[in-house]
């Protein structure tokens, strides 16, 4: 199949609306990663996701919606839900809740969950699909399975050109690292992934401390979260202090000797945690495309947006 190249003005946005509603796969951009969309009320569809995807079991995917009103027709939001749909939204946040007697999201969308992941992505040329749509697209990062998600069109068709319809192009993802997921479902909301908003933030908004998700009983369990994922061909090797010999090297802040890089790149200079999570992905697709057999990462200091950065790192360094 050949991939088409859309625009993010009115002809693409028409165009990618008109692939979705036929049951096809469109890769979207949004303020975190590249999405790769699907009508998330037809089955048919969703499964084209899996496939062009190679993902293995079927882990539960985000449904995206246009507004909170949208998002309350699929789930049942509680107070602390509610709060942080209206602080958060459109932005990087997932809200996993019940879903709603009138959800019409698939069974193989939620993997036949009794919860859903919903999601307001604040992203203006994706916004107006979903609007002109009407219907919730069920969008996991738009990267082969396990590998790097996408910050950048060229990402994407590098994974999945010619496996997908269409890819919309609105340039570089402004966040870069995938939105935070927070499961609500009674008693005190539940981190399950560090992402975009930060743990601060959202305590601010619930007014208690966020407790981590996947510990204890009855917890909800965010099923894709594998521990080895955002695997770049090379392996990382964590709060480094300088590169050895062969090795490449991604800085944060001013850069030690690097005269025994292979290759190098900083995700900031200016040791700005904001501007690191937007190059994440990019720079470590650059370094793993030199061919590298290790890549050496500076520290990152594990406050705010840095909580996201480590996570991501350490899952691409996990052993596989
Ligand atoms: O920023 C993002 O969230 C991006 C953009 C495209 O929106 N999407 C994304 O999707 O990162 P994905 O599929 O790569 O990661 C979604 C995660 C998975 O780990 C999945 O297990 C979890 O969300 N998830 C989805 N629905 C869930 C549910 N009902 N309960 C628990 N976890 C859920
Ligand atoms: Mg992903």
């Amino acid at each position: 199949m050949q991939t088409s190249h859309l625009a993010p003005d009115g002809a693409g946005v028409a165009e990618a609306t008109r692939l979705l509603r036929a049951g096809g796969l469109v890769a979207l951009p949004t303020e975190t990663v590249y999405g790769l969309g699907a009508d998330a009320t037809n089955g048919k569809a969703v499964a084209g996701i899996y496939a062009a995807k190679g993902r293995p079991s079927f882990n539960p995917l985000i449904a995206h919606v246009p507004d909170i009103a949208a998002a309350q027709a699929l789930g049942l939001f509680n107070a602390p839900a509610l709060a942080l749909a209206r602080a958060f939204w459109p932005g990087p946040l997932t809200l996993v809740v019940p879903m709603s007697p009138s959800c019409d999201v698939c069974d193989l969308a939620r993997a036949g969950l009794a919860t859903i992941g919903l999601r307001v992505p604040d992203h203006p040329a994706t916004l107006a699909v979903l609007k002109a749509l009407g219907r919730p697209v069920a969008a996991p990062s738009a990267n082969r399975s396990g590998h790097i998600s996408p910050t950048r069109a060229e990402h994407v068709l590098g994974d999945l050109g010619g496996l997908i319809d269409a890819v919309l192009d609105a340039g570089p993802c402004e966040i870069g690292v995938e939105s935070t997921i927070v499961a609500c479902l009674g008693g005190a909301p539940r981190l399950l992934r560090p992402g975009g908003i930060t743990r601060s933030q959202i305590e601010a908004v619930i007014g208690q401390v966020l407790v981590d998700g996947q510990a204890g009983a009855g917890s909800p369990i965010a099923p894709g979260q594998l521990d080895s994922h955002y695997a770049p061909n090379a392996r990382l090797r964590l709060d480094a202090t300088a590169p050895d010999a062969g090795e490449a090297w991604l800085g944060f802040g001013p850069d030690p000797d690097l005269s025994r890089a292979v290759a190098t790149a900083n995700l900031s200079p200016r040791s700005d945690l904001v501007e690191a999570a937007a190059n994440l992905f990019a720079h470590l697709r650059e370094l793993d495309a030199t061919g590298a057999g290790r890549i050496a990462v500076a520290a990152i200091p594990a406050k705010g947006l840095g909580e996201a950065i480590r996570d991501r790192l350490e899952r691409a360094a996990a052993p596989r």
